[in-house]
């Protein structure tokens, strides 16, 4: 049911994360001119050289009016977090984040999150000065409807500081065929977990199970469009068709669909055979509510690492020193615990003490 292994191998070993679904920080800003792709310099091998959609459909940073959308109309679940305590890690957690992005091991924890519309848990593995917590990260995540939210188990939620790791320069990108989103915490909001959503809808939810957006069909349909729906989705047949699981999803959604919200006139005619192609094939998915179906679910991960536990759970207490202080009136700050063969016996209330505990 999964893709090949050898296929998911080969796009671990050809590209670098961030290579497959990776959307461009916001501040990426050209746009308009339909001939000036940012994302497609002379020379690149982009699909109908770089044509897209203008104006565009607004997606691209966490104060967009996409994004607006999605918040407005896709509700978010409730969810229980576990925190793992047993010093493992997901082995997809610690390839991407230790082996190919150069993260420390010991700076990551891993999380249960089960949401109140699937009984499967899924994973968060977050660094831990990761600005977004594991709740507020859990939330953007439940707003990811679930019949497309189960095609992934894992989530690897990244620092966005640069001096924690200077040579990581990804946004969000996803394995598909491992059901892993992997990036920065600033990019965990809706649109981008839509657009990496759809590459696993793409790998694993059409029969055969390959790449819809490489099938005749979909080429067909780019083409007889002669645009593709954005400058990112320009890329590669890929990226145009996960780009287009945003506006699928809007249109599902939004009173009045697409149309409606896009009043900043983007001329959808241009794209039609895109939309029409993608809702024939998938569009069942893009709807909000059920529950998740566990014959689509990625399964939970079960091969794990060893890794260093984190070290609040591994500190030994401080203790005290013989005939040290070790209690007080309640501004005492100091150690409370004294070593073998002393115990912490109260002098005054002002003052206690380590001394050798009296043989019983
Ligand atoms: C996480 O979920 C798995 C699978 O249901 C379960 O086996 C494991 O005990 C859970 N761990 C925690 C810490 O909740
Ligand atoms: C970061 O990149 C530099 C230059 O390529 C390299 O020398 C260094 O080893 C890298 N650091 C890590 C942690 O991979
Ligand atoms: C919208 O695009 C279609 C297809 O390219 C074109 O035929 C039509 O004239 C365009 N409409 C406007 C108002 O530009």
């Amino acid at each position: 049911m999964a893709v090949s292994k050898t296929f998911v191998l080969a796009l671990a070993a050809a590209l670098a994360p961030g290579a497959l679904g990776r959307v461009l920080p916001p501040s990426d800003t050209l746009r308009i001119n339909a001939d000036s792709n940012p994302y497609c310099p002379a020379g690149s091998t982009c699909v109908l050289d770089g044509k897209f959609l203008a104006p565009e459909l607004d997606f691209a940073s966490e104060s967009s009016s996409g994004e607006a959308a999605f918040k407005q109309y896709l509700p978010t679940h409730t969810f229980t977090v576990s925190q793992w305590n047993n010093g493992k890690m997901p082995e997809r957690c610690y390839y991407w984040a230790v082996e190919a992005d150069k993260w420390n091991a010991a700076d990551f924890t891993v999380y249960n999150v089960t949401f109140s519309d699937c009984s499967t848990p899924y994973v968060v593995c977050r660094h831990k000065n990761a600005p977004k917590t594991v709740s507020e990260i859990a939330t953007v995540i439940s707003r990811v409807p679930i019949k497309i939210r189960q095609a992934n188990s894992i989530y690897l939620v990244y620092s966005d500081s640069q001096s924690d790791n200077p040579n990581y320069t990804g946004y969000l990108a996803t394995l598909a065929g491992d059901g892993i989103v992997i990036g920065r915490s600033t990019a965990y909001f809706t649109a981008p977990l839509i657009h990496e959503t759809t590459h696993d809808v793409d790998y694993r939810f059409v029969t055969p199970e390959t790449s819809f957006s490489d099938s005749a069909t979909w080429r067909n349909a780019v083409a007889a469009d002669g645009y593709n729906i954005s400058p990112y989705g320009a890329v590669s047949y890929a990226e145009g068709f996960a780009d287009t699981g945003k506006a699928v999803l809007l249109d599902a959604i939004y009173p009045g669909g697409l149309a409606a919200w896009s009043t900043a006139g983007a001329n959808l005619t241009q794209v039609a055979n895109q939309l029409r192609v993608f809702k024939a094939t998938v569009g069942s998915y893009y709807t909000t509510g059920g529950t998740c179906d566990p014959a689509k679910k990625f399964p939970f991960p079960t091969v794990l690492r060893d890794v260093p536990l984190p070290a609040t759970t591994t500190r030994p207490p401080v203790t005290a020193t013989p005939y040290g202080q070790c209690g007080g009136w309640s501004t005492y700050t100091g150690p409370t615990a004294c070593g073998t063969p002393y115990s912490c016996t109260s002098l005054n209330p002002y003052y206690s003490q380590c001394v050798p505990t009296p043989a019983p």
